[in-house]
This record gives C-alpha cells, structure tokens and sequence, in this order.
C-alpha cells in the first residue's frame, strides 16, 4: 500500500471514530420528577416531619405480598417468617398477623432475646447453628417472659461435635433441648452431608435423655440461580428434596417409634419458595421460610417471585443541587464530560449514602462512577430532564433487607398516603 492510501485510509478511520462518538453517548434519562406514587410518600414524610435518611416499608404492599404469599402456599406448607430479613418487632407482627402464622426462624442470639421477650407466643427455629456459647448464653439470662424454651425453640445443628456439646450445655442446666437437624441439600454452606453423619447424630440423640429431634431443615438458595446448562432450579429442587425425603426416612428407621409425631420438617426462602407449589405432593416439607420477598430487595426481582412487590425504599433528601458535576482536579473537563454523557449534567448531595441500594426514584438518578462514595453525603448525578429541587426527597431501592435495614433508626410505616407509625428496628447486640 503507498503512503498516500495509507493515509487515505487512516483518516477515513479517525473520521469514522468521532463520527461515531455522538452514537455511543448515552441517552439522557429522566421523565421530570417522582410519578404519583413517590410524590405521595414525599409528601408524607414532609408532613411526618422527617429530615433524615430515613427506610419506609410501605404496609399496603407488604400485606398485599403476604396475600401472595399465602395464596402459593394454599394451605398446604405452614410458613415460618425469616426474621432477619424483616427486622422491627412491628413489621413480624404485621406479617405474623397477615399470614396467620407463629413461627418465626431467628439467625442471631440479640433477635432470639427480643423476639423471646417481646412475642412470647412465638415459635422459633434458629436458622444457623449458633456456637455454644451463645446458646450458654441464652439459658444464663433467660427471657422473662412466658416463651418456654423446652417447648417453643429448636436449635439447629448440623455437626456431631456440636450436638454433643449441647448435650453436656443441656445436662449442665438440666434443661432439655429440642434439637433441629440441618441438611445439605445443595448448597453446601453447611447441614448434614451424608448418611454416616446423621447416624452420629441420631445416635447422640438416642443417648442424651435431655437431646429431642425436633425435625429438620434443608435451605435451597442455590436452586434459584441454578443456570439451564445445569439443569435449572426445577432440577435443583428435585435434588435437593431427593436428598431430604432419604435423610428423613433414615431418621424415621433409626428412631423407629422415637421419631417426632409432628416434626417441624421446614425448607425453602423467598427465591424458591414458588417451586414447592408443584410439589405439594411429593416434597417431605411441612413448612417453608421466607423474608426477603414481602419486602421484595432489587436483588430479589427475579422470575419466581415476578409477583411480588418492592415494599421498602430508603428516602433521602437533597441537601445540594448544582447545574453540573466537578470532579476535583478536572475541573476543565466538566463540559467534556457532560456531553459525553449527558446524564451528569446535574449533581445532587444527599444525606447519608453507600447503602446496598440502587437509585429508584425520580427515573434518571446514577450513582457517579469517578467521584468516589460517601456514607455521608453522596452525589448522585442526573441530566437535565430531572425536576429536583434542594429538600426534596429522592427514594432508592435497597438490593437486600437484612443488613440495610439497620442503618436507618425506626422504619417509617406508610399507608394510604400517610406516615402512619414508627417501628423500631431490632438491636444486633
Ligand atoms: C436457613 C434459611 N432459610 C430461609 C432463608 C430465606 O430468607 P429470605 O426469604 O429472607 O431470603 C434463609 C436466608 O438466608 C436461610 O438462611
């Protein structure tokens, strides 16, 4: 080739290129301000007087989501709520209330206090193993309150070593203590792995006078996300309850007339509870778990729980508004970088931020990618098309409940166009 189509060439290339660029620019996003919905809930927490960050769970939608709830469980699984994943005594009650439901599955010793003494009707299967200390813990302060844990709380264990720790515990304090089993059914995060381990364990049961086999407890988070190439979450399931149906019958024929005659046998969570559906008669579970979907996360939009929905947002209002966004240092290229993407034409500082969470509300807000987070007053970028003003409230979407939830005070309750009640969350010590 000679110089001069190489030249040729290579212009018609550059020429290419930044005639592209305005194609490769992203769309500007927005429709203005907040539709009818968020502008109710702003105007609520105006009127509530609120000014901070503030987490609202939406009441209406989170009964409409145990309705839902209800409805795929027809009568035929008991449900247990995960009380993790809804963490305010008000919001279990109001779930408790709707589905109908006693049961509660409790993660850490501080919600096991509260819940204890706070609701001592309740009944609570513990959703981890806890280390045997904080199981000494819980029997040297008991509640004072009515919940009797003999009858009312079963302990999950998936090891021999840890099920004859709990027998001497139970010995120790002359105290007898129900005892939950939990399976690997696929998830590999813990529960009993094979047929050998659970004959340990039955036999430690069979020994200890002061150990009960209360049931068990098989969790499937896994199945949910199982890819096609793997069979997919319907295969998963049926692997996994498989594995279930095996491990019960064997306990049935070690203890023979021993075995529990109403075994809390729970399984699920909020992505597969859906697939026990079809399964009603062949899964060996009386009763599934779920949390996270009354309130529905954004890391829970996922197909099984299409019916659902988004019941809690974080609301926080703009402290700063600015016609543009300045990086320190590159102040020169604030205009470059507008047109580039014409979504940084606006900043908003807001209060707090670097949640778990994606922007929800109005359409159009981004988290900036170059200006670095903030727990304090983040900057949230938008282009022109977005309507707000300072001391407006903006919303986003937490991705999980159970951690982000704590990080507010008191959950503001909304229904019907109000702020209606304060909840506070549980203590974590
Ligand atoms: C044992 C167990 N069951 C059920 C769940 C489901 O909880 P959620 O429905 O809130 O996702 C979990 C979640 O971690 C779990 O660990």
């Amino acid at each position: 080739m000679d110089s001069k189509r190489r030249k040729l060439l290579l212009g018609g290339l550059a020429l290419g290129t930044v005639a592209a660029v305005p194609l490769l620019r992203p769309k500007a996003l927005g429709q203005g301000g907040h539709n009818n919905y968020f502008k109710s809930v702003s105007g609520a927490l105006h009127r509530a007087g609120l000014s901070g960050p503030t987490m609202v769970v939406d009441l209406e939608r989170l009964k409409k989501n145990a309705n839902t709830l209800s409805a795929h469980l027809q009568g035929h699984y008991d449900f247990r709520v995960v009380a993790k994943s809804l963490p305010a005594l008000g919001l279990l009650e109001a779930v408790t209330r709707q589905t109908q439901t006693q049961r509660t599955m409790v993660f850490h010793l501080p919600f096991l206090r509260q819940l204890a003494q706070a609701q001592p009707q309740t009944d609570i299967l513990l959703g981890k193993p806890f280390p045997i200390t904080a199981a000494r813990d819980f029997y040297t302060n008991l509640p004072n309150s009515s919940f009797d844990a003999s009858k009312q709380l079963q302990w999950l264990i998936d090891s021999p070593r840890r099920l004859q720790q709990y027998a001497e515990l139970a010995n120790s304090f002359g105290q007898s203590l129900r005892i939950n089993i939990e399976l690997d059914v696929g998830l590999h995060r813990g529960g009993v792995p094979d047929d050998q381990v659970l004959s340990e364990m039955l036999n430690i049961i069979q020994r200890e006078s002061r150990l009960e086999l209360a049931g068990f407890m098989g969790y499937d988070a896994h199945a949910a996300k199982m890819p096609g190439i793997l069979g997919g979450p319907e295969k998963a399931i049926d692997r996994g309850l498989d594995i279930y149906s095996q491990r019960l019958a064997q306990a049935k024929l070690q203890l023979g007339a021993a075995f529990p005659s109403k075994p809390t046998l729970n399984g699920a969570g909020s992505p597969t509870y859906q697939l026990y559906k079809s399964r009603i008669h062949t899964a060996p579970c009386n009763e599934l778990a779920a949390g996270s979907c009354l309130v529905k996360p954004a890391d829970f939009d996922i197909p099984t729980l299409s019916d659902h929905i988004p019941a809690a947002f974080i609301a926080s209002p703009v402290l700063k508004k600015l016609p543009y966004t300045q990086i320190p240092g590159i102040e020169s290229l604030t205009s470059t970088m507008r047109w580039l993407n014409p979504n940084r034409a606006q900043t908003f500082f807001i209060a707090g931020g670097y949640w778990k969470a994606t922007p929800e509300s109005p359409v159009g807000l981004s988290i900036n990618p170059i200006y670095g987070r903030s727990t304090n007053q983040e900057m949230l970028n938008a282009s022109a098309k977005v309507t707000l003003k300072e001391d407006d409230w903006i919303f986003m979407r937490p991705t999980q409940s159970e951690s982000v939830f704590l990080q507010f005070g008191d959950v503001a309750v909304y229904e019907q166009g109000e702020i209606v009640d304060r909840w506070p969350v549980l203590s974590n010590s």
